[in-house]
């Protein structure tokens, strides 16, 4: 699915008569079945560029294009991963990843094949009745991508799926994500601030940087696939990018009054 984004920024009010300015004049495009990381460190504004493009935040300037639509609100077209896997603690596996199809006309044939499906693809087969208090990270935060992948989406949008999980796991599910990726010919875009993630993973990676959050370098990766963490092209990307976040001093400078956001032209008061 073809995202387009152009001149976006995104303002915040928060408490105490305070903004804070997520994101200043992002522009993006993504490709159809393309895989994108979003890289950077805490507060640049990753998760807040993952719900513009999910429809569940509105830019404050800029357009925001899905599907060469103007954005109008959340759409099947796109699913979304938490970083919490928020899945329904009564429901079983199968159930939570079905759960979304019940809004769909579907029969209970083609319902259940697409649940299976989903079920073996993520490799949770012998866990569909389990539930969620019974299961590791790794394993709901794969229910989570089946309920997702299982609407069929034309975009998946990943904010910081494997964070949670330890680095063995992390790889085995980083590994997994390419063949579901490769399977499935959606666009993905993935938020993570995990370098080597970003590299194994991405046809490109977009740099951001915070304060406020800017995109600060367009990365593409031609690495082939599979790629080896160790092999020396892995390891001279992964170094470029280090130095690229590095000369980046973290700024303090993102809280502005209120008032001086009202007009555009403005600048950030403390920058
Ligand atoms: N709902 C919100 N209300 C107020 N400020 C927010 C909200 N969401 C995010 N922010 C602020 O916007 C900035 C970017 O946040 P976020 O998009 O979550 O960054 P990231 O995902 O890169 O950590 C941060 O300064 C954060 O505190
Ligand atoms: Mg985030």
């Amino acid at each position: 699915m073809h995202v387009k984004i152009q001149h976006v920024s995104k303002t915040y009010a928060s408490g105490g008569g305070y903004a804070v300015k997520a994101l200043d004049n992002i522009s993006l495009t993504i490709e159809n079945s393309e895989f994108v990381c979003l890289l950077g460190p805490s507060g640049c504004g990753k998760s807040t560029l993952l719900k513009l493009i999910a429809g569940i935040e509105s830019s404050s300037s800029g357009s925001v294009q899905v599907g060469g639509a103007h954005m109008s609100g959340p759409s099947p077209e796109r699913g979304f991963v938490f970083q919490e896997h928020a899945l329904f603690p009564w429901l079983n596996v199968r159930d939570n990843i079905s759960f979304g199809l019940d809004m769909k006309r579907l029969d209970r044939k083609t319902k259940k094949n697409t649940v299976n499906d989903y079920l073996r693809l993520l490799g949770l087969e012998k866990a569909a009745r389990l539930y969620p208090k019974q299961l590791s990270g790794g394993m709901s935060q794969r229910v989570a991508i089946a309920r997702a992948l299982c609407l069929n989406p034309r975009l998946l949008l990943l904010d910081e799926p494997f964070a949670a999980l330890d680095a063995i796991l992390r790889q085995k599910m980083q590994e997994e994500m390419v063949r579901i990726w490769r399977r499935e010919n959606k666009s993905f875009i993935l938020v993570t601030h995990d370098v080597e993630e970003a590299i194994y993973l991405a046809d490109r990676i977009i740099i951001m940087t915070p304060g406020p959050g800017t995109i600060k370098d367009n990365i593409p990766v031609s690495l082939p696939r599979p790629r080896i963490r160790t092999e020396a092209g892995f390891i001279q990307l992964r170094g470029k990018i280090l130095r690229l976040l590095q000369s980046d001093e973290p700024e303090t400078g993102d809280l502005l009054p209120l008032a001086c956001i009202t007009n555009e032209r403005l600048k950030p008061v403390l920058n």
